[in-house]
Order: C-alpha cells, then sequence, then structure tokens
C-alpha cells in the first residue's frame, strides 16, 4: 500500500485478483474497505473474488450492496473499461470450497462481455490459475474445467492475456495460446518442491511484498514483477 500510494507517477488501475480477505466476515470486510481506501482515492481499483472471499458481504460491503437482480450469493462478476482496455473480472470461487469453477452463467457472460467489445483489448482475470503451476499444494485447489474457458476464450482474438493470483508467487505460463500471468502475493510465497523437501503441505517463505506491473503498448504487454 505505501509503495502504490507513494507513486510518483500514476497507473490505469490496480487489479486485485482475489482473496480480499481471510474468512469472509462482513467485519473484515469493512476493514478491508478501509486498508484499500487511499488506493481507491487515485486509481481505479478492480477486485474480484477468491476462494478466502464470501459473495453476500463482499457485496454488501465492497460494492455497496449493489444489488444487480440475481442475488446475494450469485457470481461476482464485473467488466471495467481503463486505459483504453477491457478488464473482465470472473468470479471462480465456489462457495465453501478452496478450489475453483468458473460456473456456466459466468463463462456465458464472459462470452457475451467480451462479444461486446470485439475491438477493445481485453483482459480476463479471476483468482484460480486454470493450469498446473508445479507447486503441488496450490495446484490441487486450481480452476476445475479449464477447457471450459479455453473453449470461450478462443472465439475472442482481442483477448489479450489471462490474469490471476491464488498461487502466492509470481508466475507465468501459456493458456489456450493467451500469456497467463499469476500476480505475486503481499505475504506467504509458495514454495517449489525441490525448495521444500518430502513433505508437500503448505510451506512458505517470507519474501518481501511484490506485485505485476502491465504494460499494454502499442498491441505489446510487457510485464514486471516488483518486490517493495
Ligand atoms: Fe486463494
Amino acid at each position: 500500500m505505501t509503495h502504490l500510494t507513494a507513486l510518483p507517477g500514476t497507473v490505469d488501475a490496480v487489479l486485485i485478483t482475489g482473496d480480499i480477505v481471510d474468512r469472509g466476515t462482513a467485519g473484515e470486510y469493512r476493514q478491508a474497505r478501509d486498508v484499500l481506501a487511499p488506493l481507491y482515492e487515485r486509481y481505479e481499483v478492480l477486485l474480484c473474488p477468491g476462494n478466502h472471499d464470501s459473495r453476500a458481504p463482499y457485496r454488501e460491503v465492497l460494492l455497496g450492496g449493489g444489488d444487480d437482480g440475481r442475488g446475494a450469493t450469485a457470481p461476482v462478476n464485473e467488466a471495467r473499461d481503463v486505459g483504453g482496455v477491457r478488464v473482465v473480472m470472473c468470479d471462480s470461487s465456489i462457495p465453501g470450497r478452496h478450489d475453483g469453477l468458473l460456473a456456466q452463467e459466468t463463462l456465458n457472460w464472459l462470452d457475451d462481455t467480451l462479444s461486446a467489445a470485439p475491438d477493445r483489448p481485453a483482459f480476463v482475470a479471476f483468482h484460480h490459475p486454470p493450469l498446473p503451476l508445479g507447486l503441488p499444494y496450490v495446484d490441487a485447489i486450481g480452476l476445475r474445467e479449464p477447457d471450459a474457458l479455453a473453449k470461450v476464450l478462443a472465439r475472442h482474438a482481442h483477448v489479450v492475456a489471462v490474469l490471476c493470483g491464488h498461487a502466492h508467487t509470481a508466475a507465468a505460463a501459456s493458456f489456450a495460446g493467451l500469456p497467463l500471468l499469476c500476480a505475486p502475493g503481499i505475504v506467504s510465497t509458495s514454495l517449489l518442491p525441490w525448495e521444500q523437501g518430502p513433505d508437500t503441505s503448505w510451506k512458505t517463505h517470507d519474501t518481501p511484498p511484490a506485485l505485476m506491473y502491465h504494460l499494454y503498448e502499442e498491441g505489446r504487454l510487457t510485464s514486471h514483477v516488483r518486490a517493495v
């Protein structure tokens, strides 16, 4: 937060790809809202839920209780146009579980939202990486049924990249022919198997908090990992 709020220049948006809070209580969301307030003062702030989030209090506190008529526990999907691109944020959480899934209604919405602006470059963002990253603990709770997502993405040539979180480490991969960029975390960096030995339970390093900067200019995407 200190790094972002003290930037001498500006960025078009700050995207947080989920796990806004830990246990999903309304009190935690009020705390998150207050912690994030300085970001909202300076930037467009884009959010999507993760496995630690809970849809009803997320909507109530972070989205001002905005009811789009689908009910408090429907997937929280949102698209925003910032900096000449469309960021399409999908809810990959499954209530009560740590693995993820893009529900059929979310995939339909994603398809429609991408179709609505075929000339605007799009980034598709959600919490759970849709492919194994080589982190056994994280991979066991990744996105289920990634092929359904790949089929939707294949219909839209203007998608630039897929942006995820969840892994607690910066990672770059390729999914459905697109760059897949996994933002690092701010605490508890996940360890690779050769960093932790035979016990595959979740073990972490205390590495500095980090974030990823994405530059999209003249059809080129360049991403930088910044430890702070
Ligand atoms: Fe997560």
